[in-house]
């Protein structure tokens, strides 16, 4: 790395070299944007100058197609925490297909895998199918609506539960349901606004961590303060563990002591394949009974199909079980605890959030508590580290986001602390002089 005079120049420097190692990359880019909109069918993907694109995996690593290798610390947002073509899936995939797919019909995995998320989410007990947790997410609320016949929603600002419920400021697309917004970790702040609103809310959804939005824990007492409340004023409690769930051996909610009325779930929990679910109390679920009369509808032609179903069963059995959940979160609080630990002696405002295996890597001197607390680190510096890291061979979310996979070794975890510890002794002053 050069020593730059401001971290303007550093990003221009490093956005430039970024440009020169990877003409494929770019050859791909611009193939994609005479079809799709900025070239892009993932916003989160997207990233300027031009995103990578990457040829393939295998177990924690990833090779783009400039063939440069890197040690893969986003697991696809937490979907892949089984890395890369792992050898239980593929053969769990192969027997699928040899059995035919798009049967048109109820097949022999569904129950299986329901029965194996309920065990292992027992919030969960009626549940069913999506194709994406955004998915899950449009179901649960609906849910809650038709349940309660009250029309308002609580969200919180810096919540993300699928594209069409993105609560981080900007531009949205948001189904339009009458939300209203609180503030995470506030809870004095939220229980006035439940008070408030309470005749006409029919459900309060939030993260135990808010994930995309930076790798912020829920406060005990904010989550308890919230099922307490909830529950004395006949609203549903909705706990998105999409991304949390696999942070504890029932999930974060439960972890927390924090039984939801209704849980929903996506990415790793299908192996891989699209997945999405929605579950938690029979009496709320059993409306979807079609042997009963009135029953709500819930249709989608893959919500059970048999790839994600054979993939799921492979995952929560010999894959990620309940057991192995506690040893990549000890994976992952070691390595947040020693980069922090190197930041902390740099005197550098840069910091590592989250819990477990899901980490954020933040321009502040301590990790942020709030989305106000995260916005306030520089955005320039955290472009810099990605473009650093990717230079380093890592590859994470341009955002700062991590999802340790569990192929990933203490020989990489040393890597990355080399890169981060590079970061500071290179980027320091810079951080330092911005801050
Ligand atoms: C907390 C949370 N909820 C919901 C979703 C949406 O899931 P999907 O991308 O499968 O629609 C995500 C995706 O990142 C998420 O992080």
């Amino acid at each position: 790395m050069t020593r730059n005079a401001t971290l303007e120049s550093a990003l221009d420097d490093a956005k430039r070299d970024y440009t020169q190692r990877n003409p494929a990359s770019l050859a791909l880019h611009r193939r994609a944007a005479e079809t799709m909109p900025g070239g892009n069918t993932r916003t989160v993907l997207y990233a300027d100058p031009f995103p990578l694109g990457f040829a393939r995996g295998e177990g924690a690593r990833l090779w783009d197609v400039d063939g440069h290798e890197y040690t893969d610390l986003l697991g696809e947002f937490t979907a892949g925490v089984a890395g890369h073509s792992h050898p239980a899936i593929r053969r769990a995939v192969v027997a699928a297909l040899e059995g035919g797919i798009s049967l048109g019909g109820h097949n022999t995995y569904e129950p299986r895998f329901a029965e194996l998320v309920r065990a292992r989410f027992p919030a969960m007990q009626r549940l069913r199918f999506t194709n994406s947790g955004t998915e899950a997410n449009l179901l649960a609320l609906s849910l809650a609506v038709a349940a309660t016949g009250r029309s308002k929603i609580m969200v919180f600002a810096g919540g993300y539960h699928g594209s069409v419920f993105v609560f981080g400021g900007g531009a949205t697309i948001n189904v339009p349901f009458d939300y209203v917004v609180a503030p995470y970790n506030d809870t004095a702040a939220t229980l006035t606004l439940i008070a408030e609103n309470a005749a006409d809310l029919a459900a309060v959804i939030l993260e135990p961590m808010l994930g995309g939005g930076g790798c912020i824990p829920a406060d005990h007492e904010f989550l308890r303060a919230l099922r307490a409340a909830t529950t004395e004023n006949g609203i549903l409690l909705i706990l998105d563990e999409v991304m949390t769930s696999r942070l504890a051996p029932h999930g974060l909610g439960a972890e927390m002591g924090v039984v939801p009325d209704l849980m929903t779930l996506g990415k790793y929990v299908g192996g891989g394949m699209s997945f999405g679910a929605f579950g938690g109390r029979p009496d709320l679920l059993d409306r979807f009974d079609p042997s009963l009369p009135g029953a709500l509808p819930h249709a989608g032609t893959f919500n059970n199909n048999v790839l994600t179903m054979a993939a799921g069963i492979a995952a929560l059995t010999e894959v990620y079980p309940a057991e192995a959940t506690r040893p990549l979160s000890a994976y992952g609080n070691r390595l947040r605890a020693r980069l922090n630990g190197l930041a902390e002696a740099a005197r550098v405002p840069i910091c590592f959030s989250g819990v477990g295996s899901l980490l954020a890597v933040h321009m502040l001197t301590t990790p942020p508590r709030t989305p106000a607390e995260a916005a306030a680190g520089n955005a320039t510096a955290r472009d810099l580290f990605f473009f650093d890291a990717v230079r380093a061979g890592f590859w994470l979310a341009k955002r700062g986001m991590m999802a340790l996979s569990l192929p990933l070794t203490e020989a990489d975890a040393d890597a990355f602390a080399d890169m981060v510890r590079e970061f500071i002794e290179t980027r320091g002053p810079l951080l330092t002089a911005a801050a």
